[in-house]
């Protein structure tokens, strides 16, 4: 098999025609790989993927074909996917403002070319949810950046464009829903399109999992400040406490005890949004 590709913290691998997408237990903060892994992580956010491509189906066909046939040491963690020809632009949804949202309103008023009212801060939830697009600009060279509406449908086109907002913010919406019912806010999320052989628009990429959204405790929201972060908070509270990491690479190795209560935080958010015990 070839490697096409080696991310944070997936490998993605060329099988015929087909791609395997290859969570790893790597974890990153502030972008630093750390070198200690948190066991099952990959296997958590791939099974809870899977769980979010299953439930979101009808809102828009996705890119997996078996989560079962792939080589037997990455059984759980892989997943064979459909080759897309990936659009090269990040479709992102917010409800609420934080992160690089946060900044571009500070500066402009607006996230992507969208206007919101004054006098929202950090934290705060946005009127409706809004379609956020940025570049999609390989690692090692450069930052991704915001596109307006505009900018997007000069680059693929009015329709696709007009498709890629409408399936961003229907994935949102619906995966918002379900967290909700579960005591999680969905602050913003990312997904990935891509064209099929056949010429439609499919799902790439992962779905919902605390590595492509944010997720806040709801009960514990309070716009102002930063909010309390679902699953990595453990290792940023831990790595705040280091006085002598400048959060660049080479990452601090992580004690047993956060390693084991960061893997328990990632358990209780699968459990809580699928619903179902892991193993
Ligand atoms: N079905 C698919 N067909 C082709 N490419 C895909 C498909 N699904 C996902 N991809 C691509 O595979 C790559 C997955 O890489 P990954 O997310 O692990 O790393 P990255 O996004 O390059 O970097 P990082 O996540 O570390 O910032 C992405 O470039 C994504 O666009
Ligand atoms: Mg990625």
């Amino acid at each position: 098999m070839e490697l096409l590709h080696t991310g944070k913290v997936r490998d993605v691998y060329a099988d015929g025609r087909d791609i395997l997408l290859v969570a790893s237990d790597r974890v990153s903060i502030y972008d630093v790989v750390l070198p200690t892994p948190i066991p099952d992580k990959g296997k958590i956010l791939t099974q809870l993927s899977l769980w979010w491509f299953e439930q979101l189906s009808d809102v828009v066909p996705h890119h997996v074909i078996s989560s079962t046939d792939v080589p037997a040491e990455w059984a759980g963690r892989a997943v064979r996917c459909e080759r897309l020809d990936m659009v090269m632009v990040e479709c992102i949804a917010r409800g609420y403002l934080a992160g690089s949202g946060l900044k571009e309103y500070e500066r402009d008023g607006a996230v992507s070319g969208v206007a919101l009212p004054p006098g929202l801060i950090e934290g705060s939830d946005l009127p409706e949810p809004i379609f956020t697009p940025t570049t999609k600009v390989p690692p090692g060279q450069g930052h991704d950046e915001f596109m307006t509406f505009a900018e997007v449908e000069a680059k693929v086109g009015a329709a696709v464009a007009a498709e890629l907002r409408r399936i961003t913010l229907e994935v949102y919406r619906r995966g918002s829903r379900v967290a909700a019912g579960q005591g999680i806010v969905i602050a913003d999320t990312k997904i990935e399109l891509g064209f099929a052989g056949d010429g439609s628009l499919k799902l790439g990429d992962e779905l919902l999992t605390p590595d492509s959204s944010r997720f806040w405790a709801a009960d514990e929201w309070k716009p102002g400040a930063a909010q309390r972060y679902l699953d990595k908070q453990f290792l940023r509270d831990w790595s705040a406490s280091l006085t002598d990491w400048d959060r660049t690479a080479p990452g601090p190795e992580i004690p047993d005890e956060v390693v084991e209560a960061t893997r328990n935080r990632y358990i209780e958010v699968y459990e809580r949004l699928t619903g179902s015990r892991w193993r």
